[in-house]
């Protein structure tokens, strides 16, 4: 057995613990050099193994975020697929989905060279920083039905963040997250809609979740909008992997009774636009408006400046300063 791989199992083995460099070249009869060597030649291999000041090293248990890692943390009979670079796993879904794909095949990938959002924006997706996925989903709904899984999708989110960090974020009507008003998360849903019947015949689901800030900066225009929801720690793949498992669980749940609407309460408690002054741009008018809160069928329910009242399904909401 190598040398590498040989302090690869005792890292393992010895879990959190961390072993000096000295007892790793006296156990294996080596020089700390070689130990140095075979520690680095891990490193780039994938493997995060950390090096702290007079304790030595160790090993983020779970250092790769590969579909493997992920899928120990599953409960959910979900298919994951790994894939490293992508160009957006919301183009690799539908084309499942073209392909007569079976229900809940999801596609993780670590980078999106073309991730996109809402009203084809960017969603900057850099590698080793956030977890981009798409799910693979036959709804079976009418095509006004569809928001709910975005609705849905977002509320598992910040359920997640919250049952696994105890960390509470807000829900920007109808598809961003936001935590400390950045925004770090954003839902798009595109579907293949049946025009006879006007139901959907499938879904691709897809989730870009800024888990920490990118290793470069943000790219200027989103600057002051883009956050993340953590600092980096030891254990930064394992966060990552552990996150989309649970938003996969808890959106599954969801989605299983996607008509009884068991998210709502979670989506409205966690409105981050409700009590607040907003600008709302729709058909190409922009008014001033008061958030009142979201209605039962996941609508932003505001009062005009003019005094009228509306529920509104789609449109381009801005706070007001
Ligand atoms: C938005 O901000 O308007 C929505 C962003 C959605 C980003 C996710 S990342 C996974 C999936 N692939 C994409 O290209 N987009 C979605």
């Amino acid at each position: 057995m190598k040398l590498k791989e040989k302090i690869l199992n005792l890292l393992n083995e010895k879990e959190t613990e961390f072993i000096s460099g000295q007892y790793l070249a006296e156990l294996f009869s080596v020089s700390r050099n070689a130990v140095w060597k075979a520690v680095n030649s891990l490193r780039q291999d994938g493997y995060n193994i950390y090096a702290v000041q007079n304790k030595g090293y160790t090993l983020d248990g779970c250092s790769i975020f590969t579909g493997e890692v992920i899928k120990s943390y599953l409960q959910s009979p979900v298919k994951i697929g790994y894939i490293p670079n992508v160009t957006s796993t919301n183009d690799i879904i539908m084309e499942y989905g073209r392909k007569g794909s079976e229900e809940f095949i999801t596609v993780v990938a670590d980078s999106q060279s073309n991730g996109r959002g809402r009203k084809g924006r960017i969603f900057y997706s850099p590698n080793n920083a956030g977890t981009y996925f798409s799910i693979l989903l036959k709804p079976n709904v009418h095509f006004s039905e569809s928001l709910y899984i975005t609705t849905a999708a977002a509320a598992a989110v910040t359920e997640a963040i919250k049952q696994l960090y105890d960390i509470d974020t807000e829900i920007k009507w109808v598809n961003d997250i936001y935590y400390n008003g950045k925004k770090i998360c954003g839902i798009l849903t595109e579907a293949h809609v049946d025009m006879e019947s006007g139901t959907v015949d499938y879904a691709a689901l897809g989730i870009g979740i800024n888990v920490f800030e990118p290793e470069e900066s943000y790219h200027q225009d989103i600057k002051n909008i883009a956050g993340a929801a953590f600092s980096r720690s030891m254990f930064d793949n394992k966060i990552r992997c552990e996150i989309t498992a649970k938003v996969i669980d808890i959106f599954y749940e969801y989605y299983k009774n996607l008509s009884n609407m068991t998210f709502l309460h979670t989506y409205k408690s966690r409105s981050f636009l409700t009590g607040k002054n907003v600008t709302i741009e729709k058909n190409g008018i922009v008014q001033k408006a008061f958030v009142k809160g979201i209605d039962d069928r996941c609508r932003l329910q505001v009062l005009f400046e003019n005094g009228v009242e509306e529920n509104l399904l789609s449109c381009e909401v801005s706070l007001s300063l």
